[in-house]
């Protein structure tokens, strides 16, 4: 056998090997209850209350009733004290579990000293850093955009104690590729990412889930509320379909379509993605999506 067939053949074997790994991995995302069972009580083996950031509105609101649903007391934080309050009513009404809420704005730095003397003592068991800003909802050059943390280091302590928790810090999917005209916003997805991984590797020893949760689209006010499709969830549909795969490692896209999205576009040459008529096109949709 000569040289070049041998290169040829490990080169092909390392190929099929990759795919085969892709395979497995996709055959795992379509079974998640199978692949990564959840007994009916391991949200509630967590702790007592889950705390949601942003959780009055769009995709926090889903994870508290969702959480809630399971057994759990649910913190909500977002800056409208009225929308907070009919979310807790909400919550409380369907449920019967209890609700607090605070009203903090994650844009300023003086708020964690007042969110945690209301959390003071709370056996948390799950945290979902949901609270994101899209600075410009239309797609638009950085110079264009008008105007522009630390939960973690507030529950951590409590649940690195106790040895048991989750926290989901939601990215986005537009975080795994290069995203013109979203640049600010795909970049501090990047950054969650990030953080999240290295705050997983530090904390997985102690008990601790820290995963990232990177959805696509879903129909909220961010996304001006665009109507539900095939790769287009509701919150409640996204948000359940998401905590199936608590356990499914660092990141998930929660849902088999964008994990399948993900995938198509990530195969896409960034050439492509950067180009002028990919921008343009992608412009047109989205206004076309939101009927402006
Ligand atoms: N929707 C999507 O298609 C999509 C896709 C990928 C990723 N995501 C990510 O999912 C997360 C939730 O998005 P969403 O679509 O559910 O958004 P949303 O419907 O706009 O809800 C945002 C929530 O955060 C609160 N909030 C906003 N700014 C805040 C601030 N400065 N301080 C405190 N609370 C604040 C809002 O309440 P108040 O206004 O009362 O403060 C509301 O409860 C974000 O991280 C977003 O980046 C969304």
């Amino acid at each position: 056998m000569t040289l070049t067939e041998i290169i040829l053949i490990l080169a092909g074997t390392c190929t099929v090997m990759l795919f085969g790994v892709k395979l497995i991995c996709f055959v795992m995302v379509l079974a998640p209850k199978l692949c990564y069972p959840l007994p009916e009580s391991f949200m509630t083996s967590l702790g007592k209350w889950a705390v949601i950031t942003g959780g009055s509105d769009g995709i926090g609101r889903a994870y508290a009733q969702e959480l809630s649903k399971y057994g759990l007391n649910v913190v909500i934080i977002s800056r409208n004290q009225e929308k907070l309050d009919r979310a807790a009513r909400t919550i409380e009404l369907a449920t019967g579990v209890q609700v607090k809420v605070i009203a903090a704005d994650f844009t300023k730095d003086n708020i964690y000293g007042h969110i945690m003397e209301r959390i003071e003592g709370l056996d948390i068991g799950i945290l979902v850093n949901n609270v994101g800003i899209l600075p410009n909802q239309i797609p638009c050059r950085l110079l264009e955009t008008a105007g522009l943390e630390e939960m973690c280091s507030i529950v951590l302590p409590g649940m690195q104690e106790r040895g048991r928790g989750a926290v989901l810090n939601v990215s986005s999917g537009i975080a795994k590729i290069p995203f013109p005209l979203y640049t600010l916003y795909a970049a501090s997805k990047v950054f969650v990412e990030r953080f999240s991984q290295g705050l997983q590797a530090e904390y997985r020893s102690k008990g601790i889930i820290i995963q990232t949760v990177a959805p696509f689209g879903v129909s909220t006010s961010m996304t001006l509320y665009q109507k539900p499709d095939l790769v287009t969830f509701t919150a409640e549909d996204f948000v359940r379909s998401s905590l199936k795969y608590l356990r499914a490692g660092d990141q998930t896209y929660g849902s088999i379509t964008h994990t399948i999205l993900g995938w198509i576009l990530q195969a896409i040459p960034t050439w492509v993605l950067r180009s002028k008529a990919f921008q343009h096109n992608f412009e047109e949709y989205v206004k076309e999506q939101i009927g402006r």
